[in-house]
């Protein structure tokens, strides 16, 4: 069995972080999200990994090289336009052959893995398989119906009327029949060769997917507000340990990482927060639910809630909290000044000022 792991796109809803930046680089707790979905590819037994970039190729294969590292094999698959998931198998064709596979957005985050799902689909090898979880708003997903039996009846991308609660995750599990399918997808209206009206077209035709409910966490995380929940969330299990410096003066409390050359001066980190190599804060409150990267330097200033991204400062800023901070930001509060703020913002940056 092989893997197939969506790492193009456009990732609009990350704006601006995503004009320079991949969104399946942006770090969870101090790793990249797609880290986290190759580790469980890996982990439920597959390492033959094709990974199809778009316009930030470049970065994704820095990231992951050969794939040595996460102890399996990568292969690059270029998709020449964010055309739709189900491009992404038609530009996949070849390199997959006639192998079943899992397929896997690059940006979403499973707790607890796909291995008990990648075992039961080698085991019963039903036509496709399609992963649901229950979703409070299910207007913004891919949604699912089920008949009585519990098997697939209907899926919808986006639908204005969802018919159940059911949201499909971003992982997909598919045997060959796939390939016919895609291969009669028209355009949406959106313009994307919609993965959903693939498996449509193998429940019409009469194959078998199977769906299975998943109870665990399951985050999308298209947006600011849900890469900072999925930031909380995998923060409650990091692995607590300090190699940089704390100073006498400083107070840590709880589950709190710190890397090796960071420096802690006069300040107070409450977990779980992560601080990366190299960081100094000095005379600052951070955390809860934190992840400063690499080179940051806080000062003065209280960061709650938030990701801080590689080489941003963060100086005499007052409370920061509900936060995504890009690269090499400098934020600054300016005391003695006029009451006026002062900006110079990336385009589809978003803030909110408080008075
Ligand atoms: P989406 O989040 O649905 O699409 P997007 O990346 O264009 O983001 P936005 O809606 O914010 O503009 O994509 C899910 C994953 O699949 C994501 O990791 C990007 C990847 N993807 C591709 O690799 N190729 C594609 O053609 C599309 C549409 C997405």
């Amino acid at each position: 069995m092989k893997a197939l792991v969506l790492a193009g796109g456009t990732g609009t809803r990350l704006r601006p972080i995503t004009h320079t930046a991949a969104k399946q680089l942006v770090p969870v707790a101090n790793k990249p999200v797609l880290f986290y979905g190759i580790e469980s590819i890996v982990a439920a037994g597959i390492t033959e990994i094709g990974v199809v970039v778009g316009g930030t190729a470049d970065e994704i294969r820095a990231a992951l090289g050969d794939g040595s590292a996460f102890g399996a094999r990568v292969t690059y698959l270029p998709q020449e336009a964010p055309l739709g998931l189900a491009h992404a198998v038609l530009v996949a064709r070849d390199w997959l052959a006639d192998d079943d596979f899992v397929m896997y957005l690059g940006d979403n985050f499973v707790v607890g893995g796909i291995t008990d799902v990648v075992e039961e689909f080698r085991r019963e090898r039903p036509d496709a398989g399609i992963l649901l979880t229950k979703v409070a708003d299910p207007s913004v997903f891919g949604v699912a119906e089920l008949g009585p039996d519990g098997s697939v009846v209907r899926l919808e991308e986006k639908p204005p009327a969802p018919r159940s609660d059911l949201a499909l995750v971003g992982v997909y599990l598919f045997t060959p029949a796939v390939h016919e399918a895609v291969a009669a997808c028209v355009p949406s209206a959106r313009g994307e060769l919609e993965i959903t009206d693939a498996v449509q077209w193998l429940v019409d035709s009469g194959h078998e997917v199977r769906a299975t409910t998943i109870t665990g966490y399951w985050k999308d995380t298209g947006n600011a507000d849900d890469m900072l929940e999925v930031n909380r969330i995998v923060l409650e299990s990091v692995e607590p340990g300090v190699e940089g410096q704390v100073d006498e003066a400083s107070e840590i409390v709880g589950r709190v990482r710190i890397g090796p050359g960071a420096r802690i001066v006069r300040s107070r980190i409450v977990g779980p927060t992560v601080i990366g190599a190299g960081t100094v804060v000095t005379d600052s409150h951070i955390g809860a639910f934190t992840s400063i990267a690499d080179g940051c330097r806080i000062s003065g200033s209280e960061v709650e809630f938030s990701i801080v991204l590689q080489g941003s400062r963060i100086e005499d800023a007052g409370r920061v909290e509900g936060s995504l901070i890009g690269r090499s930001v400098h934020v600054s509060g300016a005391v003695r000044a006029p009451r006026a703020h002062r900006f110079v913002l990336g385009d589809h940056s978003r803030i909110r000022i408080a008075f």
